[in-house]
């Protein structure tokens, strides 16, 4: 059962961001996970588009559509009526157009009760973060590693680790804090240009993954915590538990418990009173004698 909690709100963010406090933000992509993350009290859940590969095994998260993440995003507000709860724009879901970007975003909103969206993109990305703004909706911007452009970016590798290309990313930081967007992930750059960044920020929340200690908060893919995700495990990942480990112990447990007829054991069924079984063959039979 979820515990009841207030309701995290973007106030709230800013003032554990005044207080020195770290955020907490995990993905997330299915009800039990979420009622189990408002019950250990993340503040922030990312419905990311990693549900592409983590979820549905594609290769990269391209192929996701809008109404796969907008069922996705329902089913963890269900679970979780009281994170921060952020969905996040699919490939070419705001890239072509402003119009498009605000129609998608409030679909988040309306559809699935988002409190926010995230968009992959720096500098070329600000006009539709403004336009997504100014139709009142809460906007993050993503930075580094972005795996919507991951054959543009050569690679799932580090980010920004000349001179120059971590330039270009604190120009970018700098530019979506302008258009509006009230945080921005940085995901996969060195720690010191993440924490330059976030010294930086003057009204945006930063937020890490694989970035270091140094941001407002940190985020985390969920499946990769738990050995959840079996194609590979990225470097910045920690597991905090093996739930793949103990899922697979428990599958083959139960395949040899039904080839060894352990299982079902007596616990595991229910019986019908006596007279009710006699009763049911009385009819089967006088059902069968009547249709000689
Ligand atoms: O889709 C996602 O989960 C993301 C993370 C990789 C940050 O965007």
């Amino acid at each position: 059962m979820t515990e009841a909690r207030t309701k995290i709100t973007l106030p709230y963010l800013f003032q554990k961001v005044q207080k020195g406090e770290p955020i907490t933000w995990l993905t997330c992509y299915d009800f039990p996970t979420a009622c189990l993350q408002e019950q250990a009290g993340i503040e922030m859940i990312l419905v990311g588009d990693s549900l592409g590969m983590t979820m549905l095994g594609y290769d990269t998260t391209l192929p996701v559509k809008m109404d796969d993440m907008i069922r996705h995003a329902a089913a963890v507000r269900r679970g979780a009526p009281n994170v921060f709860l952020v969905g996040d724009m699919p490939y070419m879901s705001y890239q072509p157009s402003n119009e498009l970007a605000v129609l998608n975003a409030g679909r988040f909103m309306a559809e699935a009760g988002c409190d926010a969206i995230k968009l992959e993109g720096g500098t070329a990305m600000t006009p539709r973060i403004g336009a997504i703004v100014d139709a009142g909706i809460s906007a993050i911007g993503h930075l580094g590693l972005t795996p919507q452009s991951v054959a543009a970016l050569g690679g799932f590798k580090l980010q920004g680790k000349s001179a120059s290309l971590a330039k270009k990313i604190a120009d970018d930081a700098k530019a979506l804090e302008a258009a509006g967007a009230f945080a921005i992930l940085l995901e996969l750059v060195p720690d010191r240009l993440c924490k330059l960044i976030t010294e930086r920020a003057q009204n945006c929340i930063i937020m890490g993954l694989g970035s270091g200690p140094h941001a407002h908060g940190q985020l985390l893919i969920y499946h990769d915590m738990f050995g959840l995700f079996p194609k590979f495990k990225p470097k910045m990942a920690k597991v905090f538990g093996n739930a793949g480990e103990v899922i697979l112990n428990g599958l083959k447990t139960y395949h040899d418990e039904v080839v060894g007829r352990s299982f079902p054991a007596r616990e595991n069924w229910f019986s019908m009173p006596d007279e009710e079984f006699e009763g049911l063959k009385k009819l089967l039979e006088q059902e069968s004698a009547a249709a000689k």
